[in-house]
């Protein structure tokens, strides 16, 4: 089991379904041949239920190991993962924009080291389509959460949270879009609180920037 600080470079993977702009940041934030030897981590595995992903082609094109997991069932598609991380020796798994719940075995061997970008201020608007959760409450603010995950659906501890105005006549994607943009900064950031131990998935920090 990783203890956070490592002392070397930590192995981060990352699980994405969709179009990969989170998993982008992370490869901005943390390059798979970082220069420095010191450096905190570095993204070497890309796992996808979807061989169409983006997020695929993406890491690919910024020379990371990706592969398409089928999701044939959640067993068959976990055992598969797992055995992917564990050949690549992975310290930290990022969910950036994977739509499948992962079982209690999966987030136990993970503990500590399962993080998940949520697009509302949790514990607000739980699970699917957060974002037309906030407009149909009627909310002012809304913003991104990162957290490790837990048994629950979006419950785990946080780590970041950004926030954004709700705008008149936002749609859906118009508030997707402004949420977006937070999470590219809030994701490295909660990763590299957690490789440098200052939270871990027992201890609370909160971190609220406002945008403005
Ligand atoms: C993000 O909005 C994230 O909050 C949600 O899925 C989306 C992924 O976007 N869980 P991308 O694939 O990283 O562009």
């Amino acid at each position: 089991m990783s203890r956070f600080p490592l002392g070397r470079t930590a192995h981060i993977a990352v699980l994405a379904s969709g179009r990969g702009s989170n998993l982008e940041a992370l490869l901005r934030a943390f390059p798979p041949d970082p220069p420095d030897t010191r450096a905190l981590g570095a993204v070497c595995l890309v796992l996808s239920n979807r061989a169409a992903a983006p997020a695929l082609a993406k890491a690919r094109a910024a020379g990371v190991e990706a592969r398409h997991v089928p999701y044939r069932d959640r067993d068959a598609f976990e055992s598969e993962a797992l055995a992917a991380l564990e050949e690549a020796e992975v310290d930290l798994v990022c969910l950036a924009g994977f739509m499948r719940v992962l079982s209690p075995r999966f987030v136990r061997r993970f503990r500590g080291r399962l993080l998940n970008v949520h697009p509302s201020l949790l514990p607000a608007h739980r699970g699917l389509h957060a974002q037309r959760q906030a407009l149909e409450a009627g909310d002012r603010e809304s913003g991104c959460t990162v957290h490790f995950v837990d048994q629950g659906v979006d419950t785990g501890r946080i780590i970041v949270q950004r926030s954004v105005p709700v705008l008149d006549g936002d749609s859906e994607a118009s508030l997707a879009e402004r949420i977006r943009e937070q999470e590219h900064v809030a994701f490295p950031e909660a990763v590299r609180r957690v490789l440098v131990g200052e939270v871990a998935a027992d201890a609370e920090v909160r971190d609220r920037t406002e945008v403005r």
